[in-house]
């Protein structure tokens, strides 16, 4: 089938070359010139495991190309995917003026029947707003083109996009005519050989079915912060708890990691624009604005524990901080914990020795001209000279560390665990204290004399 992506991110670039892999031809279209010039050249302008090969191998095949022609893309496929960034506005609305600009365009150049598809997260009656902005643009033509506006919300995860591409759990399909129904059958019919796992159901509902998934997987994850920060005023510790709630299948061990927040650029603004949509309809969203403000002062949490270690005098000290993107396996840093971290220990006056595997480059990128920060090449050189160690994001490579080494190179044997990686009992036998979330005990542990 003929497809055309509108977006090139994280949810753009890997529905393009995941869709070009089971043979569809697919056109991948962005406004900004650099990238897909990049692109061309076989760059891949995100960290997102086995995406690079997928994307050479069917763009040297002829199976996906890249254009910033937006008639060229809107001429050439059947099936318009529209996967730009939906930011929250200053009131957490999420702002379509992206999505709203592909469909004029669509709308300004469309040449014969299309099925547009949201696959960007968008409020529920969004497509109602897609299909009047191209109905607009085709009156202006003095057009009656026939198309459908269909919801096709992605669940893939940052870090796992491709494997969840190839193998997702569901293909939320929302559209209430048989056409666009029968093209998508077809354009998916290669990811379910195993079983069908196309859900088709109304415009309305695929909406919010991408919310409300998000909103849960939120919801599990402050709640657990919450009992974390229970657990460590009680003197229990949430690892324990964590293990014997998830021991009952009714909860489950998936996704009650307690933490120090969550980030990207999908939770936050997700959990912030449904709510907003509630206050829209009338309707207070009690619970999920409670999940948000949890979140927000979650990512508070390890400066906290820093700043209390050293009872508020960080003017001078130096920081180790081992991983910044928002989670393991990406160099996204969008809403990362890491940054309000340094940001804070910034304001307090504190300087910060860097290192994470993969988002360097991004942080460079945000923070130019910070002189208190100090990108470094490895996560050894981060230790030198400095106070503590903070550990904000799981990558596999600080999960066992030297920690002889750790203790030796900083000038006081500590480690902050935003994400409870490392056993107290451990770090004690190499002379390492120990401060994590929620674990009670070890909550204002001294490092071992
Ligand atoms: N990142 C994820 O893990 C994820 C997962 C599921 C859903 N989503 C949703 O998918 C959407 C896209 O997210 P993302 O992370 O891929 O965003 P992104 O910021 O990585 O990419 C968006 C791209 O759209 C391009 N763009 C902007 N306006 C354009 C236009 N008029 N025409 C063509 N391209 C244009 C931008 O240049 C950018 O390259 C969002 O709604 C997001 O909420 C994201």
């Amino acid at each position: 089938m003929r497809v055309t992506i509108f977006g090139t991110g994280y949810v753009g670039l890997v529905t393009g070359a995941c869709l070009a892999e089971v043979g569809h031809q697919v056109m991948c279209m962005d406004v900004d010139q650099d990238k897909i010039d990049r692109l061309r050249q076989g760059i891949i302008p995100i960290y997102e495991p086995g995406l690079e090969p997928i994307v050479s191998h069917n763009y040297e095949a002829g199976r996906l190309s890249f254009t910033t022609d937006t008639q060229e893309a809107v001429e050439f496929g059947d099936l318009q995917f529209i996967a730009v960034g939906t930011p929250g506005d200053e009131d957490g609305r999420a702002d379509l003026q992206y999505v709203l600009a592909v469909a004029r365009s669509i709308g300004d150049h469309m040449n014969g029947y299309k099925v547009i598809i949201d696959k960007s997260t968008v409020p529920v009656g969004t497509a109602d707003k897609v299909r009047e902005a191209v109905s607009t643009q085709l009156k202006l033509r003095g057009l009656d083109t026939d198309f459908d506006v269909v919801s096709n919300p992605e669940f893939l995860k940052e870090g796992a996009a491709v494997d969840d591409f190839m193998k997702p759990d569901r293909i939320i399909v929302g559209t209430e005519t048989d056409k666009p129904r029968d093209m998508l059958r077809e354009l998916y019919y290669p990811f379910n050989r195993n079983h069908d796992r196309v859900l088709f159901m109304d415009v309305r509902s695929a909406e919010l079915t991408k919310y409300a998934a998000n909103a849960m997987l939120a919801t599990k994850i402050s709640f657990m912060n919450e009992i974390a920060n229970l657990a460590e005023r009680l003197g229990a510790d949430i690892e324990n708890v964590r293990r014997g709630i998830g021991s009952d299948p009714r909860i489950g061990y998936h996704f009650i990691y307690p933490g120090c927040g969550y980030g990207g650029s999908c939770f936050p603004k997700d959990v912030k624009a449904l709510s907003r949509t509630a206050t829209e309809y009338d309707y207070d969203s009690r619970l999920l604005n409670a999940v948000d403000a949890v979140n927000d002062a979650q990512k508070h949490v390890l400066f906290d524990k820093v700043s209390h270690y050293f009872k508020g005098d960080l003017e001078g000290r130096t920081v180790a901080v081992w991983g910044l993107a928002f989670k393991p396996n990406t160099d996204d840093m969008r809403e990362s914990p890491s940054r309000v971290l340094m940001e804070k220990l910034w304001d307090a006056g504190a300087t910060v020795q860097a290192f994470d595997p993969e988002s360097m480059k991004e942080t460079q990128h945000l923070y130019p001209n910070e002189s208190r920060l100090t990108l470094c090449g490895t996560k050894e050189q981060a230790l030198k000279g400095a106070d503590c160690l903070v550990v904000c994001t799981e990558w596999k490579e600080f999960r066992s560390p030297d920690f002889d080494h750790i203790a030796g190179n900083l000038a006081h044997p500590l480690i902050f665990d935003g994400r409870n990686i490392y056993d107290s009992a451990i770090l004690a036998r190499h002379g390492l204290g120990y401060y994590a979330i929620g674990r009670g005990l070890n909550q204002f542990q001294e490092p071992p004399a």
